[in-house]
């Protein structure tokens, strides 16, 4: 976690780098820190905290420097406190470091330095970086750049663990290295200027040109010039890639939160996710996948694997493959993958879903099915994000960027894209083709079938203010439905902190019926006709126990039986998915509003979770 930014040109570094960290909150607001180069060496200027207790520091406008670096903390070593803002100092105040990662071996690291001579000020890992590099600094006897370079590179291989590093040196005021290793570092290009930082969005207002960076590249950024070098110091080309993102997309637009932003723009996120890939008279593209009949006839188990929201666009995934495609499936949650040894084996495919394409877990599961011999391959949101550099195929879904923590148009387009794989591989595996060709002609229309769905805010704010005061809330559903219902209950865990439990709707009388009391808030996700019976009386039950019932539904049901009903638009049950969840990410959003919580930045949490 964490967010870093940089900046190296001709402007006034410190405006462009609080930008940018206020940019790059969302990824940990602990707290906050810059150094830019100034006339008389590196400033350094911190604080516990939000960007804005830094932006309000006094002297943070008399910095008149135009190379700077920055960054925004979320906590992993040491508690959020000024000792341990980044960025950190080695003891000389030769070197000024930001670090988002973790590193593994600070512990012995530390205690190399100290024997050293080093002193440590704070209870960081980052702490042992730019001393290490002073270390090997003043080991190189040479006085120009390469002595910097060497010193950054030798310590950069005495890490273990992630890192992006930014990286400054009084020294060599005109100069900045940068590096990364496992955590996300991109470098806008400008024309005669920089821009650093963890994620495209946070300078997409400077520039659309950017140099993705491979792990252990070193990058010395001078104004108007960039060089780079793999490894072992040799130079190296880098070509730009041109982001299609339009930069007003990162911005509120008129919006209170990104969230809510977000969620209306869902019509517009499945619409490019379809894109050209679904056409309801012939067969289904992905430019990026070459796979045969031969090929899916071989595959004996498909592994979803993912964490968070995206795990749970995993759970669709399976449902749909298993039915569409009649290849089975399984779901694994990213953490845990690894460690039960799963027994995945070159006849594996392993389909990997990040948003971010950061996630730690994620990578680390990719990178273990691919020993294994299994086929990999991601989805992602971020083009060019670690987890797309490792798998062997890498697709996309359109969400353009997603600000908020709580993810909402990235969960559907992400539902989407498995949807119209699962139609893909059922294609080419020649089944089903009446109900293949429904679901294609289905999917085209439900970004209409979304925009009617948002119109039934209003309601679903009524209902909100009746229950913004509970405790505990409980979300049921029976097959794909079930999928929906752990979203929905996640949603209103992390922006309302209001504890929330999904079950499968008829597992609740199994035991968690026990917590059914007077008023108990019980939202139902019901969509499919086949399961409509028995879902109604999983609801009675708990209705007869006291239980306040909200139904979320497209089916022909008797209304006077529940508290309340949100009628959403029709659509095959494989798809509903996409539809059902949107009235629930509105009833948490509008509960957050009205406990007054941050509801893009909720406690706690960070967008992308770049530590294991
Ligand atoms: C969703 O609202 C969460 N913020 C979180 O569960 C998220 O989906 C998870 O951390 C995975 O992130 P990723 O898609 O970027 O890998």
């Amino acid at each position: 976690m964490c967010g870093i930014v940089g900046y190296i040109g001709t402007k006034k570094a410190s405006p462009i780098l609080i930008n940018g960290l206020i940019r790059l909150e969302y990824r940990g607001y602990d707290s906050a820190g810059i150094s830019t180069v100034e006339k008389n060496g590196l400033s350094l200027m911190k604080d516990m905290g939000r960007v804005k207790n830094l932006y309000n520091l006094k002297g943070i406008d008399d910095l008149e420097g135009t190379i700077g670096i920055a960054h925004t903390r979320w906590a992993t070593h040491g508690k959020p406190s000024k000792e341990n803002s980044h960025p950190h100092m080695d003891n000389s105040k030769t070197f000024s470091v930001v670090h988002n990662g973790i590193i593994e071996n600070y512990n012995e690291l530390r205690k190399f330095l100290t024997d050293n001579g080093y002193t440590f000020y704070s209870q960081t890992d980052t702490e042992v970086i730019p001393n290490l590099i002073h270390y090997y600094y003043k080991k190189e006897t040479n006085s120009d750049i390469s002595r910097l370079l060497k010193a950054v590179q030798k310590a950069c291989l005495d890490l273990i663990g992630s890192f992006a590093l930014e990286i400054l040196c009084c020294d060599f005021p005109d100069n900045m290295i940068v590096v990364r290793k496992d955590s996300p570092l991109v470098i806008g290009k400008g024309s005669d200027e920089c821009y650093i930082s963890s994620d495209i969005p946070a300078i997409l207002s400077f520039t659309r040109d950017f140099y993705l960076l491979k792990d252990y590249e070193f990058v010395l950024l001078q104004r108007g010039s960039a060089k780079f070098y793999d490894k072992d110091l040799n130079e190296i080309d880098k070509e730009t890639t041109t982001i299609e993102w339009d930069a007003s997309s990162s911005e509120k637009n008129g919006y209170d939160d990104y969230m809510l932003k977000e969620i209306y723009e869902q019509p517009i996120a499945i619409r490019e996710t379809i894109g050209s890939r679904i056409n309801s008279n012939s067969k289904t593209e992905f430019d990026e996948l070459n796979f045969t009949k031969e090929y899916l006839s071989s595959v004996n188990k498909i592994y979803f694997v993912a964490c968070g929201t995206a795990m749970h666009a995993a759970l669709v995934g399976k449902n749909l493959m298993e039915k569409l495609c009649r290849i089975s499936s399984e779901v694994d949650i990213a953490s845990e993958f690894r460690y039960r040894d799963p027994l995945v084996d070159k006849n594996s495919l392993c389909i990997f879903i990040s948003q971010s394409g950061e996630t730690a877990d994620t990578i680390a599961a990719l990178k273990l099915s691919k020993e294994k011999g299994a086929k990999t391959i991601s989805i992602s949101n971020v083009i060019g994000s670690s987890l797309t550099r490792e798998a062997d195929y890498s697709i996309y879904t359109h969400a353009g960027p997603e600000i908020a923590v709580a993810s909402t148009k990235a969960y559907t387009s992400q539902v989407t894209l498995l949807s119209v794989l699962a139609i893909y591989f059922s294609e080419i595996l020649e089944l089903n083709s009446d109900l293949i060709n429904k679901l294609k002609s289905e999917l085209l229309e439900l970004p209409k079938k979304i925009e009617t769905t948002l119109t039934l805010a209003d309601k679903i704010k009524d209902f909100a203010m009746q229950v913004y005061q509970e405790k505990d809330m409980f979300f049921l559903g029976r097959g794909i439905d079930e999928a929906v219902a752990k979203e929905a209950a996640l949603k209103l865990k992390e922006i309302s902190y209001i504890h929330a439990e999904s079950y499968a709707a008829g597992e609740l009388k199994h035991g968690a019926i026990a917590l059914i009391e007077n008023d108990v808030t019980v939202i139902t996700v019901m969509t499919d006709s086949k399961l409509v019976e028995k879902t109604v009386s999983n609801i009675q039950e708990v209705a007869t126990r006291g239980a306040k019932t909200l139904v979320v539904t497209n089916q022909d049901i008797d209304c006077n039986l529940f508290d309340k009903v949100i009628h959403i638009p029709e659509v095959h049950p494989y798809l509903a998915p996409i539809i059902s969840v949107i009235p629930l990410q509105l009833f948490a959003y509008y509960i957050s509003k009205e406990k007054g919580l941050d509801v893009d930045k909720p406690r706690n949490l960070a967008k992308s979770v770049t530590v294991e």
